[in-house]
């Protein structure tokens, strides 16, 4: 899961999508990760507004730090989804030739008028109900598509 900071959108998706694997017994199976196109927060809590509002929802992003996008994800991760058409530009600049194909657009898996979870950072607080509940449509979408894809036979 990529954003560019790594402490609003992608450690909520990372969070979601990790608790649905584990519902689904499937941890040993799926790894998550999440990570920024950006630097500027390295190291740091996602922020306290997701942390709060992943809570309302039973989701816990305490133990999440962020860290920046690096060249040995491309080869290590399956699907690298980004959040927005930014994250997904700047990847694609990154990502060598033979691996672009792991790169996609986190909501392409909803069905839904989303293609992109809106940047909460700068907004007020309703956004980070949005980034929820389109986080967790993708999830459920992205766990069943991965369960025919990848997991089936
Ligand atoms: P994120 O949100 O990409 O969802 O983690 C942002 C976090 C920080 C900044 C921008 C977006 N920033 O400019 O510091």
């Amino acid at each position: 899961m990529v954003c560019l900071g790594n402490i609003c959108r992608s450690p909520t998706a990372h969070g979601v999508f990790q608790q649905r694997v584990e519902s689904a017994g499937l941890a040993a199976l799926i790894e998550v990760d999440s990570a920024g196109t950006g630097d500027f927060h390295l190291g740091e809590k996602p922020d306290v507004r997701s942390r709060k509002a992943a809570q309302q929802r039973g989701y816990n992003l305490s133990s999440l730090r962020a860290r920046q996008v690096r060249s040995d994800d491309f080869e290590r991760f399956d699907y690298i989804l980004a959040m927005d058409d930014n994250n997904l530009r700047d990847l694609q600049a990154q990502c060598p030739a033979p691996l672009q194909h792991k790169l996609r657009l986190f909501m392409e898996f909803a069905d839904n008028n989303y293609l992109s979870v809106p940047d909460p950072y700068y907004g007020d607080g309703e956004g980070f109900q949005l980034v929820l509940n389109l986080v967790e449509e993708a999830a459920d979408a992205l766990l069943n598509h991965i369960r025919k894809q990848d997991l089936q036979g």
